[in-house]
C-alpha cells in the first residue's frame, strides 16, 4: 500500500481577549473546508487551531476582569471551543500557548537562538501598540502627536490603535542577517504567498526598505514565557505564538512522529541563482499550509520563515492570505452596533447557510462586505430556490413517474444530455482547480453553474410532457437519471462546505454518506437505488423583509447590550492626544484673566493682541490666532477668560512677546473663547 500524502492546515491562533465574531469564524470555517476537502481527496490531514493566550493585552484584560490571566484564558477557551463545536469545525488539535509542552519548547528555542548568536541583548526604545501586540517605527505610524517643541510624544498605528512609548532592555532577533535569505526565498518560491499580489506588498513595504532587527522580549509585564537565562524577560508574544505551528505537532518534544509526518517528512527543494551565480536552495515542507488574513501577513511571511531558517527547518508550502469581512459602515465594532456573531445566525438560519454564505463571499483578494440583505438573499435564491427546489422536484418526479426507483442513465436519451454532462465535467474540473487555489467563491460558482444547468435541463426536457406519452417512457427515465446524477455530483462537491446538506441530498436520493470525492465524475450513479418516499425541503424559504429586519435588530441589540452593560473601566476612550499622568497635567497652570484691551495685530489676518489682568503684579500680553472668529475685538474687553499661565513666553511677529495661551473650544468650523462668570476674581487658579 502506498502511503497517503500528508496535508497540514492551520488557522491563526486567536487572542481570547473578547468574544469571537464572524471575522474569526471565517478563517476557521475556511480552514475547515480545506481540511474536509483534502480528507475527501484522500489526504492524511491534520487541522490545527487554538488560542494565543500570552501577552500584555491578555494580562490587561484579565486585570480588568479582576481575574488571574490563567483563570481568564481558561474561561475564554471554553467559550471558543463551544463556538467551534457549533460551527462543526473538524480540528484535530486545539493548542493553547499556555500548554506546558508549548511553553517549554518556546523557552528552549529562545535559548538555542541566543546560543547561536541570532538573538542578542540590547535596549529598545520605540512605539508599541498593545492592541496589535506590535512594534512600530515612527515612519510606520499613520499619525504622530508632538509636544510644543516638536518632539513626538505618541501616535496611531495603521490599525487605528494608539501606540505607547516603550523604553526597556530587550533581546533582539537579527532579522537583518536573514534579509538576503528571505529575498532569495521569495525569488525561489514566488508561489509561497497566495494571492501573489500580497507577496509584492510584503516585498515593497518591508523587505525593500530593509529588515530591522526585531525586539523579541519584554520586561514591563510578566504574562508570557520567561526567558530561562534571564527570567525578568518574557518572550515577545508573536515569537511565542508563531512557534505553535511546530510545537502542536510535537517539535522539540519526545514524540516527533507527527512532526515528521506533517512537516519534515514531505519536502521538496526550490532554488534560485542570484546575480553572482550563487545558488540558493530552500527546503519546502510541501504538506504545511497556513491560512491568515491580511492583518497578520507580515508576521507569517517575514518573521516565521526567518525563525524556521534559523532553526534549520523546512519552510511552509503555502501562506494563504484572505481579505477581511467589513460592514457597510466600515470595520466591525461593538459601539457602532454592526458586529455579527455567528451564534445568532446559526440559531436563526442553521449552520449550513452560514458556512455557505461566508465561503461563497470569502474575500479572497480584497475585502468583502457583509450585509443582512445579501445574507438572506443568498439563502433564498441560491440555497432554497436553485438547490432546494431542484432536489424537491427531482425526488417528487422520480416518486411520481417511477415509483421512487431511480432509472439507469443509459435507458433513453434527450438532445440535452450531452450538454448537461459537459457542464458537469467542466464544473468538477473548475471546482478542483479553484479549491486548490482556495478560491471558494469561484469553486462554488462552478457548482452553481451545474445547478443552474440542471434546472434549465428540467425546463428543456419538460418531463411532465414526456410523461404523457408512453413512447417517451425511456427518455423520461433517462431525464430522471440525469437529474439524480447531477444532484449526486453537486452533493459531493458541496460536502466540504455543507456536510449536513450534502448528506441530506444523498440520503433523499437513497445513497450512503459521502466518503470520497477523489474520483468523482458524472455517470457513476449506482443501480437499483430508491429515493425517499417524500423529500423534506432542505432549505425553507424565508420572508426577506422579516429576516433582514431580524438580523439588523440583533446587530443593534448587540449595541444596546454593549451600552447597557456599561463598564466604565472597559470603555476605550477616544482621545486626540496620548494619555498623560496626573502629575503631568498638574504642571499646567490655568488661571482666570480679564480682558483689559484687545486689538487686531497689524500685518496679520489671524492674530489678536490681548492685554490681560491675570492676577500678576502687572498686566500680561497674549497673542491669539482667533481674529477670524472675533471680527470686533473691542467687544471682548471686560470678558473673563481662561489662560494657560505658565507656558514659556515666546516672540511672535518678531516684536510681540506672548505670555501664555487663551483657552477656547473648537466645534464644527467655529471657535468660542472659554469665559468665566464675572464674579470670579482675576488670577483664580483653575484645576
Ligand atoms: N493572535 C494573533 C495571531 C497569531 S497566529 C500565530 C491574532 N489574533 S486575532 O484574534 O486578532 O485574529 C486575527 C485573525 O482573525 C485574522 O488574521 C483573520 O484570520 C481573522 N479575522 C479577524 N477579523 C476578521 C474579519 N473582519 N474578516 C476576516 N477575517 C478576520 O492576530
Amino acid at each position: 500500500m502506498t502511503e497517503k500524502k500528508s496535508f497540514y492546515i492551520t488557522t491563526p491562533i486567536y487572542y481570547p481577549s473578547g468574544k469571537l465574531h464572524i471575522g474569526n469564524a471565517t478563517t476557521t470555517i475556511a480552514c475547515d473546508v480545506l481540511a474536509r476537502y483534502k480528507r475527501l481527496m484522500g489526504y492524511d490531514t491534520f487541522y490545527l487551531t487554538g488560542l494565543d493566550e500570552h501577552g500584555q493585552k491578555i494580562q490587561t484584560k484579565a486585570e480588568e476582569a479582576g481575574m488571574t490571566p490563567q483563570a481568564y484564558v481558561d474561561g475564554m477557551a471554553v467559550g471558543v471551543k463551544e463556538l467551534w463545536k457549533k460551527l462543526d469545525i473538524s480540528y484535530d488539535k486545539f493548542i493553547r500557548t499556555t500548554d506546558d509542552y508549548h511553553e517549554s519548547v518556546v523557552a528552549d528555542v529562545f535559548e538555542k537562538l541566543l546560543a547561536q548568536g541570532d538573538i542578542y541583548l540590547g535596549e529598545y526604545s520605540g512605539w508599541y501598540s498593545v492592541s496589535d501586540e506590535e512594534f512600530f517605527t515612527e515612519s510606520q505610524l499613520t499619525e504622530v502627536f508632538r509636544d510644543e517643541n516638536g518632539e513626538v510624544i505618541g501616535g496611531i498605528a495603521p490599525s487605528g490603535h494608539q501606540v505607547e512609548l516603550v523604553s526597556e532592555e530587550s533581546y533582539f532577533f537579527k532579522l537583518s542577517k536573514y534579509q538576503k535569505h528571505l529575498e532569495a526565498f521569495f525569488k525561489a518560491y514566488p508561489d509561497f504567498i497566495s494571492p501573489s499580489s500580497r507577496m509584492n506588498e510584503m516585498i515593497k513595504n518591508f523587505i525593500e526598505p530593509g529588515l530591522e532587527d526585531l525586539a523579541v522580549s519584554r520586561t514591563t509585564f510578566t504574562w508570557g514565557v520567561p526567558i530561562k537565562s534571564n527570567p525578568k524577560h518574557v518572550v515577545y508574544v508573536w515569537i511565542d505564538a508563531l512557534l505553535n505551528y511546530a510545537t502542536a505537532l510535537g517539535y522539540g518534544q519526545g514524540d516527533t512522529t507527527k512532526f515528521e509526518k506533517f512537516w519534515t517528512g514531505q519536502t521538496e527543494v526550490k532554488s534560485w541563482t542570484d546575480e553572482s551565480g550563487k545558488v540558493w536552495d530552500f527546503k519546502i515542507a510541501s504538506s504545511v499550509n497556513h491560512m491568515v488574513a491580511k492583518d497578520i501577513l507580515r508576521f507569517h511571511s517575514i518573521y516565521w520563515p526567518i525563525i524556521l531558517m534559523a532553526l534549520d527547518l523546512p519552510l511552509p508550502n503555502r501562506l494563504i492570505a484572505h481579505g477581511w469581512f467589513v460592514m457597510q459602515d466600515g470595520k466591525m465594532s461593538k459601539s457602532k452596533g454592526n458586529v455579527v456573531y455567528p451564534e445568532m445566525l446559526v440559531e436563526r438560519f442553521g449552520l449550513d447557510p452560514l458556512r455557505y454564505y461566508l465561503m461563497r463571499s470569502l474575500p479572497v483578494g480584497s475585502d468583502g462586505t457583509f450585509t443582512p440583505e445579501d445574507y438572506v438573499g443568498r439563502i433564498n435564491y441560491e440555497l432554497a430556490n436553485d438547490l432546494g427546489n431542484l432536489l424537491n422536484r427531482t425526488v417528487a418526479m422520480i416518486n411520481k413517474y417511477f415509483d421512487g426507483q431511480v432509472p439507469n442513465l443509459s435507458t433513453g436519451s434527450t438532445e440535452f444530455d450531452e450538454d448537461l454532462q459537459a457542464v458537469a465535467g467542466q464544473a468538477i474540473a473548475d471546482y478542483h482547480k479553484y479549491m486548490d487555489l482556495v478560491d471558494y467563491p469561484r469553486a462554488l460558482d462552478a457548482v452553481w453553474s451545474l445547478i443552474a444547468r440542471t434546472n434549465k435541463y428540467i425546463d428543456e426536457t419538460a418531463p411532465w410532457v414526456l410523461a404523457k406519452d408512453e413512447a417517451q417512457k425511456d427518455n423520461l427515465a433517462s431525464v430522471m437519471a440525469h437529474l439524480a446524477e447531477s444532484l449526486r455530483v453537486v452533493a459531493n462537491l458541496i460536502a466540504p462546505f455543507m456536510m449536513t446538506t450534502a448528506n441530506a441530498i444523498t440520503e433523499q436520493l437513497g445513497l450512503g454518506a459521502i466518503a470520497s470525492i477523489e474520483n468523482l465524475t458524472f455517470g457513476q450513479f449506482p443501480e437499483g437505488v430508491r429515493v425517499v418516499a417524500k423529500g423534506t425541503p432542505i432549505f425553507p424559504r424565508l420572508d426577506m423583509d422579516e429576516e433582514i429586519a431580524y438580523i439588523k435588530e440583533q446587530m443593534a441589540a448587540g449595541k444596546s447590550a454593549a451600552e447597557k452593560e456599561w463598564a466604565p473601566e472597559e470603555v476605550e476612550l477616544t482621545l486626540n492626544k496620548p494619555e498623560i499622568k496626573f502629575e503631568e497635567f498638574e504642571k499646567t497652570e490655568i488661571r482666570v484673566a480679564e480682558v483689559i484691551d484687545c486689538q487686531k495685530v497689524e500685518g496679520s489676518d489671524k492674530l489678536l493682541l490681548f492685554r490681560l489682568d491675570a492676577g500678576d503684579a502687572e498686566h500680561r500680553q497674549i497673542l491669539s490666532g482667533i481674529a477670524n472668529f472675533y471680527p470686533n475685538p473691542e467687544e471682548l474687553i471686560g470678558l473673563k477668560v481662561q489662560i494657560v499661565a505658565n507656558l514659556k513666553p515666546r516672540k511672535m511677529m518678531k516684536k510681540y512677546v506672548s505670555q501664555g495661551m487663551i483657552l477656547s473650544a473648537e466645534h464644527d468650523a467655529n471657535l468660542t473663547l472659554l469665559t468665566v462668570d464675572s464674579s470670579v476674581p482675576n488670577g483664580s487658579v483653575i484645576g
